[in-house]
């Protein structure tokens, strides 16, 4: 059996031996750049986690994991785009080291790519992966829209935020962990359970995403910090801050999501004043925990030797430790 930190260096050595003999080559570059700056690879090692829990093999299943993480990194591509991001990984992005255009292009060959090496499992499994990735992609694009249309509306709900953020995040880590769970032969009811794991993890993961977003280190974080306050992103930080405000807090938080033009930095330091006063850190934590808390009690239902899922459960508390 693996752990989480031998899994993550057999996902990397695969990702940089991976060849790229097509051409033209600009077409590939940005799509080695990205995949080349690291990130966590959360959702391949997910996937080989779950895989673990049953088989002793998980390298046999390196070639769709990493389909699923040239999935996510495809998706930064164009959510760089649309938030008008100019870090990743603590390097330029793509549409801002190269072109918008470039962005989209390569994000679509990545997205192909993707499927190709989704494809490349056991075949005896090839339908049920590819159905519940398919249906992952196509929830990933919806919660993307709401993301995008929610920064114009200022009555979004905390209910609709939690939707958000299940569909254009959790539902990929809930989908890693089922197609390891696929791939490893297990039953129907561990599938399942392990598919809400991955859900209420990934809700958890979005929330702290937001909110080190505002409360992160710049240097750790590797994306710059208050872009979703500039954006107006409907966060359940600023979803609470609205609905806890005193009536002049209030309003000097509509002003900020109404001005049309401003200060980034002032707008920043203002948004980030009022979420101070108003506790809203706490309560944010508050739910981050609360979302991991329920994550386990998925798992805990899984039926493997709890020796076995200690591995993921360790996992799952390093992620709750993250700083980036
Ligand atoms: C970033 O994902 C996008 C979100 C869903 C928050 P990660 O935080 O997993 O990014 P990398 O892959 O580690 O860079
Ligand atoms: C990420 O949301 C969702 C997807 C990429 C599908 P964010 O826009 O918050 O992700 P970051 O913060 O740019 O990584
Ligand atoms: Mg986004
Ligand atoms: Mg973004
Ligand atoms: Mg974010």
């Amino acid at each position: 059996m693996y752990n989480s930190n031998d899994i993550l260096k057999i996902v990397n050595q695969f990702i940089d031996r991976l060849p790229y003999d097509r051409r033209p080559s600009s077409l590939y570059e940005p799509i080695k750049y990205v995949l080349s700056l690291g990130g966590k690879r959360i959702r391949p090692v997910l996937m080989l986690l779950a895989y673990n829990l049953y088989k002793d093999d998980p390298e046999s299943i390196l070639m769709p994991a990493v389909g699923l993480e040239t999935y996510h990194n495809y998706t930064l591509l164009h959510d760089d785009l649309m938030d008008n991001a100019d870090l990743r990984r603590g390097h330029e992005t793509v549409h801002k080291r190269w072109d918008a255009n470039k962005a989209i292009l390569s994000g679509d060959s990545m997205l192909v790519l993707a499927y190709q090496r989704m494809q490349q499992c056991d075949q005896r499994h090839l339908q049920a992966v590819l159905d519940v990735f398919t249906q992952t992609a196509l929830e990933i694009g919806e919660g993307q829209e709401y993301d995008m249309s929610f920064e114009t509306r200022n009555d979004v709900t905390e209910q609709e935020y939690i939707e958000m953020i299940r569909l254009k995040t959790s539902v990929l880590l809930a989908c890693a962990v089922k197609t390891g769970a696929i791939l490893a032969d297990a039953d129907e009811e561990d599938i399942t359970n392990l598919y809400k794991f991955g859900e209420q993890l990934g809700l958890a993961f979005q929330l702290q995403d937001d909110l080190l977003d505002v409360y992160g280190d710049p240097a750790v974080f590797g994306k710059a910090i208050g872009g979703d306050i500039t954006s107006n992103k409907k966060t359940y930080m600023l979803i609470n801050a609205v609905n806890r405000a005193t009536p002049e807090q209030r309003q000097e938080l509509m002003a900020w999501m109404t001005v049309k033009e401003f200060n980034r930095d002032e707008k920043v330091r203002a948004v980030t004043a009022l979420y101070d006063q108003i506790g809203i850190r706490q309560l944010c934590e508050q739910k981050i925990n609360y979302y991991f808390d329920e994550c386990r009690k998925f798992l805990a239902n899984v039926k493997v030797s709890d020796e076995r899922k200690q591995i993921l459960l360790d996992y799952t508390d390093e992620m709750m430790k993250r700083k980036k």
